[in-house]
C-alpha cells in the first residue's frame, strides 16, 4: 500500500480559529479522505504553533503564563477538528517534548556542522511579524508596508543559519522538480525570489526580548525562532514512525508561502542531510464580505458558531465548491444561502425526499428492480459514466470545486429523470408497461442517488452516511467498487423521511 502523508500548516494559538483555518483543515481533510478512498495509506497531520512572541504578548494581556494560555487556546483549535469531521491522525502542539528534542537535535547537528554562527546584527525588526527587514521590504516611498506593525531599528547579537551557501541547490532543486509547488505559477514566485541573493537566517531571539521559545542547546540566552521551530513539527511528528517521510503534501496558505516553506524549510532539511518534501500546496485567502476578516471590525466568521447553525457539511460544501484551491474567495452568508438553498436543499435534499417519498408510496418502502430499459435510463447511465471519469482525475489534480459542479450536474439530471419519467403518474394508471417502468424509474433514481452520494464521501462525510442510511445501503470498504452502476440497492428498505437540509432558523 502506498503511503501519503499530508500535512496543514500549523495554527498560531495567539487568538482563536477562524474561517481561514477551518477551509486549510477541511481541504486537507478532503484531500486525505480522497486518497484514503484511493486505495492509499494515509497519515493525517495538523496541529498548533505555540511559541513566539505573538503568543508571548497575548497570554501577557490575559494576565496568564503562556503555558496555561496555549493550552487553553490549543483546546479551541482541537475542539474545531472534531466540529469539522477532521480524520487528522495526530495533532502535534511546539510545546510538546517529543518536538521540542528534535529541534534541539537538528540544531546542535546544524551548529556542530558550521552551518549555524553568531554575529552581531544591526536592522529593523517587525515584531508583529517577527522577523528582520530590510531595505527591498519598503514601501516605495520609504514607508514600511502596514503588515509589518511597528518596526523598530535594534542592534543584537544572534544566531544565523547558513542560508545563502544552498541558495543555488535550492534553485536546481526547484527547476529539477517542476511541480514541488502546486499551483505550478506559484513556483514563478518562489524562483523570482530566489533572483536576489538570499540573507543567513537568523534563528535565535535573546532571551531578555523572547523567553517563550525553545532554548537554544548550544546557548541557553537565546530561544529558537519561532519559524525553524514550527517548520519542524512537520517531521518530528514523524520520526518515530517509518516510511512516512518525506511528507506528499504541506497544505499551506499563500501568505507563507515564500519564503518560509519554500525556502527555509527545503534549505533547513538539506542542512539537516533530511529528504525535502515532494510537494507544497498552497491555497487562496478567504475575505469576507469582499473585505479582510476581522475580529474587531466584526467582519468574522466563527467557525464553530456556523457549524452549529447551517451543519458541517454544509460549511465544508461551500467552502469546497467556492473556492478554487490557489485562488481567493469571498464569504458572504448570501452566496452561503443561495448554495444552501439552491444546491444543497432543493437540488440533493429534493433528491433524497422525492426518492424515499416514491418509494414508500407506489412500493411499499421497497426498491424494486428495474423491469425495463428505455432511452432515459440510458442517458442516465451514460452521464453517469462521463461524470465518474471526469471526477477521479479532477480529484487527484485538487480542482474539487469542478468535481464537485460535476457531480450535481449528475444531480440535477436525475432530478430531470425523475420530471420525466414522472413515477407520481404512473403509479396511478393501470398498465402493465406502466408498472414496469414505475419500476424502472423508482430503481433508477434510487441507484443514481446512491452512486452520486458516493463521489461526494470526500466532502460531505456524515450527509453521504445518513443518505446510504435512509436507502438501506452499506459503503463497501473499496471505495471504487461503490462507483459501478448495478442494482446495488434492490430489496432495500427506504426510510420514511430524511431531513438533510432542514430550512435554517436563524
Ligand atoms: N503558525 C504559522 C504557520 C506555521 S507552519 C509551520 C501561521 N499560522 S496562522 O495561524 O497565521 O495561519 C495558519 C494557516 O491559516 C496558514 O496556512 C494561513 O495561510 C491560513 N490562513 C490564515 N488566514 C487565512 C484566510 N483568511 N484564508 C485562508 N487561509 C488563511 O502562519
Amino acid at each position: 500500500m502506498k503511503t501519503f502523508y499530508i500535512t496543514t500548516a500549523i495554527d498560531y494559538v495567539n487568538g482563536s480559529p477562524h474561517l481561514g483555518h477551518a477551509y486549510e483543515k477541511v481541504l486537507t481533510d478532503v484531500i486525505a479522505r480522497f486518497r484514503r478512498m484511493m486505495g492509499d495509506q494515509v497519515y493525517f497531520l495538523t496541529g498548533v504553533d505555540e511559541h513566539g512572541q505573538k503568543v508571548q504578548q497575548s497570554a501577557r494581556k490575559r494576565g496568564i503564563e503562556p503555558q496555561q494560555f496555549v493550552d487553553e487556546v490549543s483546546q479551541e483549535f482541537r475542539a474545531l477538528c472534531t466540529k469539522l469531521d477532521i480524520s487528522n491522525d495526530d495533532f502535534i502542539r511546539t510545546t510538546e517534548e517529543r518536538h521540542k528534542q528534535v529541534v534541539r537535535q537538528v540544531l546542535q547537528q546544524l551548529f556542530d556542522k558550521g552551518e549555524i554562527y553568531k554575529a552581531e546584527y544591526k536592522g529593523f525588526y517587525s515584531t508583529r511579524q517577527e522577523q528582520f527587514l530590510q531595505d527591498k521590504d519598503r514601501n516605495p516611498d520609504g514607508s514600511w508596508p502596514e503588515l509589518y506593525g511597528e518596526v523598530t531599528e535594534i542592534t543584537e547579537t544572534n544566531y544565523f543559519f547558513k542560508l545563502r551557501s544552498y541558495q543555488d541547490w535550492l534553485i536546481d532543486f526547484l527547476k529539477a522538480n517542476e511541480s514541488f509547488v502546486f499551483p505550478r505559477y506559484r513556483q514563478k514566485q518562489v524562483l523570482e525570489f530566489l533572483s536576489e541573493p538570499l540573507n543567513d537566517l537568523c534563528i535565535s531571539r535573546p532571551r531578555e526580548r523572547l523567553e517563550w521559545g525553545i532554548p537554544l542547546p548550544f546557548d541557553d540566552g537565546f530561544v529558537t525562532y519561532v519559524w525553524f521551530d514550527a517548520l519542524l513539527t512537520y517531521y518530528s511528528a514523524v520520526v518515530d514512525r517509518p516510511g512516512l517521510w518525506p511528507a506528499d503534501f504541506h497544505v499551506i496558505g499563500k501568505d507563507i508561502l515564500v519564503p518560509p516553506h519554500a525556502v527555509y524549510w527545503p534549505i533547513m532539511l538539506k542542512a539537516a542531510g533530511i529528504e525535502p518534501p515532494k510537494s507544497l500546496l498552497a491555497h487562496g485567502w478567504w475575505s469576507i464580505n469582499g473585505a479582510k476578516m476581522s475580529k474587531s471590525t466584526g467582519n468574522f466568521v466563527e467557525p464553530g458558531e456556523f457549524v452549529d447553525t447551517y451543519g458541517v457539511d454544509a460549511l465544508r460544501y461551500f467552502m469546497i465548491r467556492e473556492m478554487s484551491v490557489g485562488q481567493d474567495s469571498d464569504f458572504s452568508l448570501n452566496q452561503f444561502l443561495a448554495r444552501y438553498n439552491g444546491e444543497l436543499a432543493n437540488n440533493l435534499g429534493n433528491l433524497v425526499n422525492r426518492t424515499l417519498n416514491m418509494t414508500n408510496r407506489f412500493s411499499a418502502g421497497i426498491i424494486p428492480a428495474a423491469a425495463t430499459d428505455g432511452a432515459p435510463e440510458e442517458a442516465l447511465r451514460a452521464l453517469w459514466t462521463k461524470t465518474r471519469e471526469e471526477v477521479i482525475p479532477l480529484c487527484e489534480g485538487f480542482q474539487f470545486h469542478i468535481a464537485l459542479e460535476r457531480t450535481f450536474a449528475f444531480i440535477t439530471a436525475t432530478n430531470a429523470y425523475i420530471e420525466l419519467r414522472a413515477p407520481w403518474k404512473l403509479g396511478k394508471s393501470a398498465t402493465p408497461e406502466d408498472a414496469a417502468l414505475l419500476k424502472t424509474s423508482l430503481a433508477t433514481m434510487a441507484e443514481a442517488l446512491r452512486l452520486g452520494a458516493a463521489l461526494l464521501t470526500a466532502v460531505m462525510p456524515s450527509t453521504v452516511r445518513k443518505i446510504n442510511g435512509v436507502l438501506g445501503h452499506e459503503a463497501g470498504a473499496v471505495w471504487s467498487d461503490e462507483l459501478a452502476w448495478g442494482a446495488r440497492l434492490t430489496g432495500r428498505t427506504v426510510a420514511a423521511t430524511a431531513i438533510l437540509f432542514p430550512k435554517p432558523t436563524t
